[in-house]
């Protein structure tokens, strides 16, 4: 069975998890797909940011994810392989 290309991983710990991100965490196990595995992780390191979302190998990072934010991620980043857009409240770093 084929790895996945990309692992997703959202910080299930303290801040993030006060700021929503184990609905955000919920949001992304609902797009499963062979190509990206999802993670629910440690303190990814930027509290206060949260919910954070890493997306690794290519260490592209989304702050302040929604879970009404995940489908439009899966679909730019992860169906297409590229890093979505840049604004406020939805953005890589
Ligand atoms: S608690 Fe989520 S990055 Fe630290």
């Amino acid at each position: 069975m084929p790895q996945p290309q990309l692992q997703v991983l959202i910080c299930q710990s303290r801040t993030c998890l006060q700021q929503g991100s184990a609905l955000v965490a919920a949001a992304f196990l609902e797009w499963q797909n062979p190509d990206w595995e999802t993670i629910k992780s440690g303190c990814l390191g930027q509290c206060g940011n949260g919910p954070m979302v890493l997306i690794l190998p290519e260490m592209v990072w989304y702050r302040r994810v929604q879970p009404d934010q995940v489908a439009t991620i899966v679909e730019r980043h992860l169906g297409r392989g590229c890093p979505g857009e840049r604004s406020e409240g939805f953005a890589t770093q």
